[in-house]
């Protein structure tokens, strides 16, 4: 099993994941907020790329059956029901409903991705289920990290890092530079994940919006035993995965 980690959306097309299973990661915080929205009840997640396209699948899906999320500059968009930070995807807001998720760099990535053979989200607080779940398909693997507007991110190149290192074993293979690179980077941070999650340049930036408590939760490890997996343009939870 071939193992290769994207740095940054242009690193890879759909091509280049086809027929693996695809781990998407946006540490800061789309993976972290889908995984939480998906445990806290939500029937299922929709990604879509832009404000506009989930306003329009709203409409079409009855505006008031459903809750549009997502954020632009890390900020709530007009009209939508709730941004972008896993503390606002409560049971209350979002069990047992669809959710239309548009974010700037995580719907993207997830939108492209569909073209591997199962797509997966993964983040520090899912980090052994994602790990497992990917092992245990025999596929190769393409973690892709989402970045920030195009650009790399290091949250989500250290969580890359760490996912590599849980996929290790003597059938699987690092298969390119940015699964080396990831890997050794992940060793040189292993016991600092907070202060990278704190430190790196979109968490400062969280930080200056007052999104402190996400900047912590996001760098919990292992806070779920869940899966969020992408199936016909819905991520859900498939039905063996528990929640904590
Ligand atoms: C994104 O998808 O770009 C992010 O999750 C941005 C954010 O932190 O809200």
């Amino acid at each position: 099993m071939n193992i290769r980690v994207f740095a940054t959306p242009r690193e890879w097309t759909e091509d280049d994941v086809r027929g693996s299973v695809a781990i998407v990661i946006d540490v800061l915080r789309a993976s972290s907020t889908i995984t939480q929205a998906l445990v806290n009840g939500a029937r299922e997640v929709v990604p879509v790329s832009t404000p506009a396209e989930a306003g329009e699948l709203a409409v079409k899906a009855g505006r008031a059956d459903v809750v549009l999320g997502g954020e632009r500059d890390g900020k709530l968009i007009e009209g939508f029901d709730l941004g972008n930070s896993p503390f606002e995807y409560s049971s209350e807001r979002v069990n047992g409903r669809t959710v239309i998720f548009a974010s700037t760099n995580g719907s993207p990535s997830l939108v492209r991705a569909k073209s591997a053979e199962l797509v997966t989200i993964g983040c520090f607080n899912n980090y052994s289920a994602v790990t497992n779940s990917a092992r245990e398909t025999g596929l190769d693997i393409s973690i892709i990290c989402s970045g920030r507007n195009g650009k790399y991110s290091l949250e989500d190149f250290v969580c890359a890092g760490k996912i590599v290192e849980g996929l290790m074993t003597p059938h699987n293979s690092i298969a390119n530079d940015g699964a080396q690179g990831s890997f050794d980077l992940f060793r040189y941070y292993r016991s600092q994940i907070s202060e990278v999650v704190k430190h790196c340049y979109h968490g400062k930036y969280l930080s200056s919006l007052g999104f402190d408590a996400d900047l912590e939760h996001c760098a919990k490890v292992d806070i779920h035993q869940v899966v969020p997996t992408l199936i016909e343009g819905k991520i859900r939870l498939p039905k063996a995965n528990g929640s904590s």
